[in-house]
């Protein structure tokens, strides 16, 4: 088949923000080389977030530094979740050239997460775009398709306001995200057809929850109608702290595997990106929902006595 499909990984941010323990910045650094050995071209690799609100995030600059440093010119790409304006300028400032500002389809997981109204999120929005005109913004948009305060998904409606509202505002690269896991694949096909049916030039990603062991599956069926790169956490962690029921993100490792058996084109070496799967299990405190992690080495050998 041979059909390209991006994978990103966001685990160094979705994944760690949702571990209590703070993981050393060297153990982050660590991940996020092996997510890069392991072939990634696009990693989100932290978030600019109040140290009040997600204390893991504090080391947001040093990451951002280092990983800049040691990756400037090697073609892979970098950026960062902002949830406001002051966020938005501090990762501009550590040099990134990519940012993703935050903002919920539902208004009180909005409300809850980022302690704002839509609308004021929409204002800071382009407070964010007039501000920094050569940066790139791939806006996420946070309980598309369910909220834990509002319940599923009952039409595209909202969604296709707010992405007029947003495209006034210059935007033109969204993230759609299953943040607690209400997805499943015939939504996720409505979903992903409609909008690129609408908006035919602007880029479509996807960012799925496995909280129904749905992850997998939603994300083959958004990249089977068009989704233009496809969000994944290594070793399954990961976890909005402001939204009731939220786990792990899709692991990379089984998303990776079933692609690269499937015959899609990742670029992306399983063996290699299992290994920091490993390496992220037995250093983190967390949450994963990945099952690659938990093979033993050797399935298959039935051992005698
Ligand atoms: N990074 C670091 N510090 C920030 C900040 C940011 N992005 N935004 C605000 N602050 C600081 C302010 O300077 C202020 O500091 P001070 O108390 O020393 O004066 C303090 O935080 C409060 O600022 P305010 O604008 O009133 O923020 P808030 O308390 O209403 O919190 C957010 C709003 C958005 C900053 C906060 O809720 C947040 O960071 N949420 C993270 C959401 C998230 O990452 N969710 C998971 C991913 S979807
Ligand atoms: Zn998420």
């Amino acid at each position: 088949m041979n059909k390209k499909v991006n994978v990103v990984e966001i685990g160094p941010r979705d994944g760690f923000q949702s571990v209590k323990e703070f993981i050393p910045t060297e153990v982050k650094l660590n991940i996020i080389d092996g997510i890069i050995d392991a072939g990634y071209k696009k990693v989100q690799i932290t978030s600019f977030v109040s140290p009040k609100a997600i204390p893991q995030m504090r080391d947001a600059r040093e990451v951002t530094e280092h990983v800049l440093e040691k990756y400037d010119g090697k073609g892979v790409e970098f950026f960062a979740l902002v949830p406001n304006f002051y966020g938005a300028n501090a990762a501009v400032e550590a040099g990134l050239k990519e940012i993703t500002p935050v903002m919920s389809l539902s208004e009180s997981h909005n409300k809850n997460n980022v302690r704002r109204t839509c609308q004021e999120s929409l204002d800071e929005l382009k407070k964010i775009r007039d501000a920094f005109p050569d940066v790139k913004i791939t806006q996420d948009i946070a309980t598309v398709f369910g909220c834990p305060f509002e319940g599923e998904m009952k039409s595209m409606d909202p969604l296709l306001s707010l992405l007029e509202k947003m495209r006034a505002i210059g935007i033109h690269a969204f993230t759609l995200c299953d943040t607690v896991g209400y997805a499943w694949p015939t939504l996720v096909e409505e979903v992903f057809t409609t909008v690129k049916k609408e908006f035919p030039e602007d880029e479509f990603n996807v960012h799925i929850h496995d909280t129904r062991n749905m992850g997998i599956v939603n994300s083959l069926t958004a990249i089977n109608c068009g989704a233009d790169s496809v969000q994944a956490a290594i070793a399954g962690l990961g976890g909005c702290p402001f939204a009731p029921g939220a786990t792990g993100n899709t692991s990379s490792e089984d998303l990776v595997y079933m692609l690269n058996k499937c015959g899609y084109d990742t670029g992306i070496d399983f063996d290699k990106l299992l290994q920091t799967a490993k390496y992220a299990k037995a250093n983190i405190d967390g949450n994963f929902s990945g099952h690659h992690i938990n093979i033993p080495e050797h399935p298959c050998v039935i051992t005698q006595d």
